[in-house]
């Protein structure tokens, strides 16, 4: 793989700038964002007031944990704009995200807060290893998801060439990658894997493809999968994180000369790990939901937003800014069986570490009397789908998986191409509790 290492001169000078600098910085925007949504959201002042504190209270960041928090369900109750901080004349761009239950969540953008992003999605892929002149294919969905057009703008604002393919259609993909020779791809980690799978259907060696980068995120990804796509297409694999209520793409990326866990962009958005229970911040270094706060947004300024991320935040190491560990649970995906809390990272973990299968899985639970029940479907590896082969995948991966993550499953390995293929974000569980 290429040595991609940005250029110091490139970078933004705040991103190496001296710890002190970046908070001072923090500070003083951070007053701001707070006075904005006390003065131009009802919902904000009332809580405020609720909570006995003003915008005044905050003479230094740690002053934040006494400011209350928001939930992805004020949002929801705010529908449509109910927390959006300007008149919806000012707003240049909507996105949504639809949400398995219950109403949309809406978000808005003023002009400058596009620019932003645009600037921090750059940022971000320069990070990665991109740079101006570069040819980005973007497969992540564009329309109101922010994936799309997040790191479409971000891709022209570096300087790069963009190919706006969006999702799906997956010999297309393989087509214009093949014809025009891309630099680097921005897609979910999962769709990769469709991508990788057509390469092979086709015949194609993914080593001999153009691309040098890939910007994977939307989803929760293992280390492994990283190693697993590295290895496939000769390429880095370089983690973008980011939420539609924060901002979209861009609010964190790691670096590709490190690889280790995706870098807060701090001058943007201030970042808290609490107890997800008690509320209480916990120091850097330990595990927890992690909260952010929009210190430059317009918009829609969000006051300690719970993420529902399970992460922890870690010292710089390639640039001056907190990083946060690559998020691999999210309390919403947490599975509790038999006592023993499982993530579907860690079923992919497994998955990966067992001969024979391909990269594809799925969950579903169910019940068992009044236990709950796992189930893992994944598929044999073209050239291992014999029914010996089967079985003997569907033994180590059971075991892999009791000695691992400690809980026992029933594995089903089915013919490749059996496990549901998504565009997007991969559909890892199914819950299947109230169904038999
Ligand atoms: O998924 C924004 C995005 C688009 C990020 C493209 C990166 C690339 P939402 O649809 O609002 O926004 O979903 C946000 O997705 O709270 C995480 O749970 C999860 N997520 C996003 N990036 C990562 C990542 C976009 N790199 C939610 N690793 C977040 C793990 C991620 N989870």
């Amino acid at each position: 793989m290429k040595d991609l290492t940005p250029n110091k001169a490139d970078l933004d000078p705040i991103e190496i700038a001296s710890i002190d600098e970046i908070r001072s910085l923090q500070l003083e925007r951070l007053k701001w964002s707070l006075r904005h949504a006390y003065d131009n959201v009802p919902m904000y002042k009332k809580r405020f007031d609720e909570a006995g504190v003003h915008p005044d209270d905050l003479q230094q960041l740690s002053d934040l944990a006494k400011f209350p928090f928001t939930y992805k369900n004020d949002l929801r109750d705010n529908y449509p704009f109910g927390l959006f901080a300007v008149p919806r004349e000012q707003i240049m761009r909507i996105h949504a995200s639809s949400g398995t239950t219950g109403k949309a969540t809406v978000v808005g953008y003023t002009a400058g807060d596009i620019n932003n992003w645009a600037d921090l999605t750059a940022r971000s892929l320069r990070a990665a290893g991109l740079r101006k002149g570069d040819m980005i294919h973007n497969a992540y969905g564009y329309g109101l998801f922010t994936g799309g057009l997040g790191a479409h703008y971000g891709i022209e604002r570096l300087g790069a060439t963009v190919v706006p393919m969006g999702g799906g259609q997956t010999e297309k993909q393989v087509g214009l990658i093949t014809d025009f020779k891309p630099d680097g791809i921005m897609v979910t980690p999962s769709y990769m894997l469709n991508i990788l799978e057509q390469y092979h259907k086709k015949g194609m060696d993914p080593r001999e493809s153009s691309l040098s980068v890939g910007v994977f995120g939307a989803e929760p990804w293992t280390d492994a999968m990283r190693k697993e796509v590295e290895a496939a297409f000769d390429m880095h694999a370089v983690d973008i994180y980011g939420l539609s209520e924060i901002m979209g793409p861009g609010v964190a990326n790691e670096c590709v000369e490190t690889k280790d866990g995706p870098v807060i962009w701090e001058d943007h958005f201030l970042p808290e790990i609490i107890d997800p229970v008690t509320g209480e911040v916990l120091p850097d270094g330990e595990m927890g939901e992690l909260v952010f706060t929009t210190i430059t947004k317009e918009g829609l300024p969000m006051i300690r937003y719970r993420t529902r991320d399970l992460t922890r935040l870690l010292p710089g190491t390639a640039r001056s800014m907190r990083r946060m560990e690559k998020i691999t649970g999210r309390s919403d995906d947490m599975m509790i069986l038999r006592g023993v809390n499982v993530f579907p990272t860690q079923i992919e973990e497994q998955v990966m570490a067992t001969g024979g299968l391909a990269p594809h899985f799925q969950i579903e639970l169910y019940k068992a009397g009044r236990m709950d029940g796992m189930r893992v479907f994944v598929e044999a590896d073209v050239g291992a789908s014999d029914e010996l082969s089967k079985k003997a995948a569907a033994r180590m991966l059971t075991k892999h998986i009791k000695d691992m993550v400690g809980v026992s499953t029933e594995v089903i390995v089915g013919e490749p191409g059996s496990v549901e293929r998504s565009q997007g974000k991969a559909k890892r569980v199914v819950d299947n509790r109230d169904k038999e």
